[in-house]
């Protein structure tokens, strides 16, 4: 399809201000927020078929150099839309590297505001022309990245999306997202029999009936906007064909803007063998897999006998709005609790199989030990100045770590590169913050709730509504700056990121 001539998504948002207006009356922006509910909404034309896997590019001796335009005009749900993708699709391509590889990326902007390219997860330098979230790229025009991955690099599921402040939000839930895999060198990967490897990479979505993206009122803006559709690969509710008794690996990556995904699959049981692209020490049985927006779960499905079997995600209560607006500002008002909602279908039939036992245990990794050299604590909150600013005049102030919105330009940690720290990340407000820190992966201690850390380092935890997390992260990697915030992406945009300079 052809992309609109003058920008459709601007347009809506013109068109959106106008209904509002129209709709609030006296009672200012509280009819706004359910302003869009009566609006038709784009129906899929893909539901239960197969699930697909994004187009692969995959390095090929230690290089993989590829280009990558962002722009709209994509299938979601087998229709048309003005949703954005990456080279035509959304997801876009799974880029797959190996330990060692340069990734090369020329980033085409023909979207109508600015973009850029981060590489969730990966632990690649933040500086320069790498994962460097203060880059932007403007529209019509592109930028070559370099990302090298070290050699000790682990393998295992992380993936790209855009991260220019303001907007990041808007591109990740339009459909600007994919996958990467770093795969383990030849001859070193752990025995897993599996007899498909898939990548499951689920977002949110709200469509009209003209297959342009819905605009999130400020309301929705403030619990963090979630999508009337959920899709895996841009698919809804897919199919995904099994055979009893063999193993599949499903790689699932919660790409969706707030959504916490409370993953089950009916009738069995995960083997969750790996996260946020690490391997756990051992295999770890679980009736229910939870994923913080940015998180992901590698787990092995195996399934017991012939039938069809829903993949879901459970309700997940993210907190309350309910306290903060002292009744009026809150009535009516928005929706923090993620699910129920059906990802897919797994359609199991044909002869069973036996496959041989996972192993006992697993290539986790070793965190760096040794000292902590310094604490810190950090505040994640949601001030009541920008609460009354929900009204859509701007809501300066709202969400803020340490008192304070995002500003490129401020140091608001600096540390040398090896130090090792312990950080409490607090949350003052009743709604649970997911807490991501770019480029160095930290294990959790210890949370509010005693929720079981993994032992493992990850990149996204969630921070309890009125709880906190304890964090060790070891800046032993790269030096650089970069940034940790709210993957609440609708909360990063309103300022709830901050920058840590690491000192050579
Ligand atoms: Cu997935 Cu700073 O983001
Ligand atoms: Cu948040």
């Amino acid at each position: 399809m052809t992309p609109p001539a003058i920008s459709r998504r601007r347009a809506i948002v013109l068109g959106g201000l106008g209904a509002a207006a129209v709709a609030t009356g006296a009672t200012g922006w509280i009819a706004g927020m359910g302003g869009t509910a009566t609006d038709s909404r784009l129906a899929p034309a893909d539901t239960g078929t197969d699930l697909t896997q994004p187009p692969l590019l995959d390095s090929r001796d230690g290089r993989l150099q590829v280009a990558i335009t962002a722009a709209a005009g994509v299938q979601v749900a087998g229709r048309n839309t003005y949703a954005v993708g990456y080279n035509g699709t959304s997801p876009g391509p799974t880029l797959r590297v190996r330990p060692g590889d340069e990734l090369a990326v020329r980033l085409i902007n023909h979207l109508d505001e600015p973009t850029n390219l981060h590489t969730h997860g990966l632990r690649v330098s933040p500086l320069g022309n790498s994962d460097n979230p203060f880059l932007r790229v403007d529209p019509g025009t592109s930028f070559d990245y370099l990302f090298r991955v070290p050699p000790d690099h682990p393998a295992g599921t992380f993936w790209y999306h855009p991260h220019h402040h303001g907007v990041v939000a808007d591109q990740v839930f339009g459909g600007l997202v994919g996958a990467l895999l770093v795969e383990h060198p030849p001859g070193q990967a752990p025995e897993l029999a599996v007899t498909a490897d898939r990548v499951l990479l689920v977002t949110d979505i709200t469509l009209d009936d003209n297959g342009s993206v819905v605009q999130p009122s400020a309301m929705d803006r403030n619990m963090g906007r979630q999508g009337e559709l959920v899709l895996v690969n841009g698919q809804h509710q897919p199919t995904i064909p099994a055979v009893p008794g063999a193993m599949q690996r499903w790689r699932i990556i919660n790409a969706c803007v707030s959504r916490v995904l409370a993953i089950r699959l009916h009738g069995h049981q995960l083997l969750h063998i790996a996260n946020d692209g690490t391997f756990l020490p051992a295999p770890a049985t679980k009736e229910q897999v939870v994923l913080a927006p940015g998180n992901r779960a590698d787990v092995i499905v195996r399934p017991s006998a012939a039938g069809r079997y829903e993949l879901s995600a459970e309700p997940f209560e993210r907190g309350s709005m309910g306290m903060m607006g002292g009744g009026m500002c809150m009535m009516g008002g928005g929706n923090a609790t993620s699910g129920p909602a059906t990802l897919a279908t797994m359609d199991t039939y044909g002869i069973p199989v036996s496959a041989p036992p996972l192993p006992a245990t697993l290539p986790a990794e070793t965190p760096p030990t040794g000292p902590v050299v310094t604490q810190r604590q950090i505040a994640f909150q949601m001030g009541m100045g920008g609460m009354m600013g929900m009204g859509g005049m701007g809501g300066g102030g709202a969400f803020t770590i340490d008192g304070r919105t995002f500003d490129p330009q401020r140091d608001d940690q600096t540390t040398t590169l090896g130090a090792v720290e312990e950080w409490t990340v607090t949350n003052t407000s009743p709604l649970a913050h997911p807490f991501h820190l770019h480029v160095w992966p930290f294990t959790v201690l210890a949370t509010s709730d005693n929720t079981p850390p993994l032992g493992v380092p990850q990149d996204v935890v969630l921070i309890p509504a009125r709880g906190w997390v304890r964090l060790r992260i070891p800046f032993t990697t790269f030096a650089g700056r970069s940034v940790y915030h709210c993957h609440i992406l609708d909360h990063e945009d309103l300022g709830m990121m901050a920058t840590v300079n690491v000192h050579p």
